[in-house]
């Protein structure tokens, strides 16, 4: 049988004009979780927004949100990012000087801890980690900006985490953040991603509810 996944919104392709607007409808529209994409402007070359942008939505986000830090350092802000809407904090393992350590950070402010590696990054990198770690974010475009062609080199990282999760007996899940529409979200769905983070084709699509359906193929 195909796969389906969940997915998450990212609001770097929302109108910032009347974003609590965009946020309640595309949570109406089908979104399971709100993607909330954080660039600091120094490991990635765009500044995004901060903790203030994420909070003043707590009125609006029906689910939880997934907070995707592209911050260097980030055990300096991930506190300001811990709400009661909170589900996932993922850091980057190339901003983290002690990534065990950033780790044990998140969970002690009792949310789950994400970590997510850029296209260029060996899968294996996470492998000392993965027993401490909830879900994997595989990047599958450079991070920094929306709205980017989807890089099919994720492909075989998401099939290594796949196998790694299925061989420890793990239970961290499996995203991809990129260049994810309706037309390609079943190489991703197929290779074991769930959710899948989609900016521009959920957020820019004429028939959001059509867009989101099709992308978790359900
Ligand atoms: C890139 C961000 C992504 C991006 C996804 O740095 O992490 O979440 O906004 O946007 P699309 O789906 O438009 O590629
Ligand atoms: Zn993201």
């Amino acid at each position: 049988m195909a796969k389906t996944a969940q997915i998450a919104p990212s609001i770097l392709a929302a109108d910032f004009a009347k974003l609590g607007e965009d946020v309640r409808d595309i949570c109406e529209s089908g979104a399971d979780y709100i993607h909330i994409d954080v660039m600091d402007g120094m490991f990635v070359p765009n500044i995004s927004f901060g903790s203030a942008v994420m909070k003043s939505l707590l009125g609006y986000a029906a689910v939880p949100f997934d907070v995707h830090l592209m911050i260097m350092d980030p055990d300096r802000y991930i506190e300001d990012f811990v709400t009661e809407n909170t589900g996932f904090v993922t850091v980057h393992y190339e901003a983290c000087e002690d990534l065990g350590e950033t780790l044990h950070h998140i969970h002690s402010l009792g949310v789950k801890a994400g970590v997510s590696i850029k296209p260029l990054t060996d899968p294996q990198v996470l492998d000392p980690y993965l027993e401490d770690i909830d879900l994997i974010l595989v990047m599958s475009v450079e991070p920094g900006f929306g709205g980017q062609k989807f890089m099919p080199s994720c492909l075989p990282k998401i099939e290594y985490y796949s196998r790694k999760k299925e061989e420890l007996g793990l239970e961290y899940i499996i995203e991809v953040d990129g260049g994810v529409g309706p037309a390609n979200a079943h190489l991703v769905r197929d290779a074991g991603i769930d959710p899948i983070v989609a900016g521009s084709a959920a957020f820019k699509a004429a028939d959001r509810t059509a867009a989101i359906r099709g992308i978790k193929g359900i």
